[in-house]
């Protein structure tokens, strides 16, 4: 199975909608979205409306004016025509007025809206004085929260890994089991129509379900014969250990049902709260389906895998049960897609890995 990238936010999405919505806003006949690479110089476009044909052959232009506009930090440009000041091409659209706005990030300018119109009376003195520079600061304090977020996103993979790092030094198998997991557990997401959004929280949380086996004894952890009740009841507190982990870290709370709801059961006799049907979260829900399905096709001390044939037989045995009936439905789809996509070859999959 390919890995699963997902980008939290979509950025290019995020700017063409921006420009869509000011577009409307200001019955503009085109626009564009043009941010300055402060390590270059160069402008670039990072969004482009008109009605035209384009293949993309044709590179989009900016002339000089438009870097003076930067260089000299006005509030709003006006342009009758073209030029001077404007792009020099908005493609087989000619728009008779163009205005642009600076965009900025507190002092510092970070770019440029610019919207074309083909009318003369295109924009209220309104528009031009308060509704346009408002809109411009809009995007981008947009800006600086996609940014933020990024920012975010970046120190939790950090965070991740780092424990993934010990978790690995501590039980190599519950390390690689936790990324193929995360990988079942994206694809489900996506089969459940999660959002993107959800869809980077529950690969984190994937990668972080069994992080609170660092809490559990190696003795225990790596033994290679079956655990006795005692032992079995060490290591049922692996959720709730997980969970006060990355409980700590403010921007990973969004993780933590996730990870402490991972054993519970849609017939409400898992652990640690006993949980019913769909009382237990989405995610928890996704992973734990995600995380039996993939140990079961694990070699253990103790037993062989399981074929892919007979873990999706278990699961199905115990839809309703143990695990939501819709998500072994959509992990049985994701299976034979991937059959489909491997052939029988995959089926016997055999891996060293723990629960
Ligand atoms: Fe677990």
């Amino acid at each position: 199975m390919s890995r699963t990238h997902i980008n939290i936010l979509p950025v290019q999405e995020f700017f063409d909608k921006c420009l869509d919505f000011l577009i409307d806003m200001f019955d503009a006949d085109c626009g564009m979205l043009i941010f300055l690479d402060h390590i270059t110089g160069n402008l670039v476009v990072r969004a482009l409306r008109a009605d035209i044909e384009d293949d993309g052959s044709c590179p989009v232009v900016l002339d000089n004016s438009m870097a003076n506009i930067v260089a000299e930090d006005v509030e709003t440009y006006l342009a009758e025509g073209v030029a001077p000041g404007f792009l020099t091409r908005w493609g087989s659209l000619i728009p008779l007025f163009n205005v642009t706005v600076p965009l900025k990030v507190g002092e510092q300018m970070v770019g440029l809206l610019a919207l074309g119109f083909r009318e003369e009376s295109f924009l209220a003195e309104e528009d031009l004085t308060s509704i346009l520079p408002a809109a411009s600061g809009y995007i981008t304090l947009l800006l600086k929260h996609c940014q933020l977020q990024h920012e975010t996103v970046a120190r939790n993979l950090k965070f991740i890994q780092s424990l993934n790092k010990l978790m690995e030094a501590k039980d190599r198998c519950t390390h690689e089991h936790s990324i193929r997991v995360a990988e079942y557990s994206v694809l489900l997401g996506l089969r459940a129509g999660c959002d993107k959004v959800f869809i980077e929280h529950l690969r984190q949380a994937s990668l972080l379900h069994d992080i609170g086996k660092i809490g559990v004894s190696d003795g225990i952890l790596l033994k290679p014969t079956s655990l006795t009740d005692e032992e079995m009841i060490v290591v049922k507190k692996h959720p709730q250990i997980g969970a006060d982990i990355i409980g700590n870290v403010e921007s990973m709370k969004l993780l933590v049902p996730l990870v402490l709801y991972h054993h519970e059961r849609y017939d409400g006799k898992g652990y640690p709260a006993g949980l019913k049907g769909e009382k237990i979260p989405l995610g928890a829900r996704i992973i734990s389906v995600a995380d039996a399905y993939e140990a079961m096709t694990s070699c253990r001390p103790y037993r062989d895998a399981y074929t892919r044939e007979e873990a999706i037989q278990i699961l199905k045995s115990c839809a309703g049960t143990q695990f939501d009936p819709k998500m072994v439905s959509w992990m049985v789809e994701i299976l034979a897609d991937e059959k489909d996509a491997k052939g029988d070859s995959s089926m016997e999959k055999v891996h060293s890995g723990s629960g």
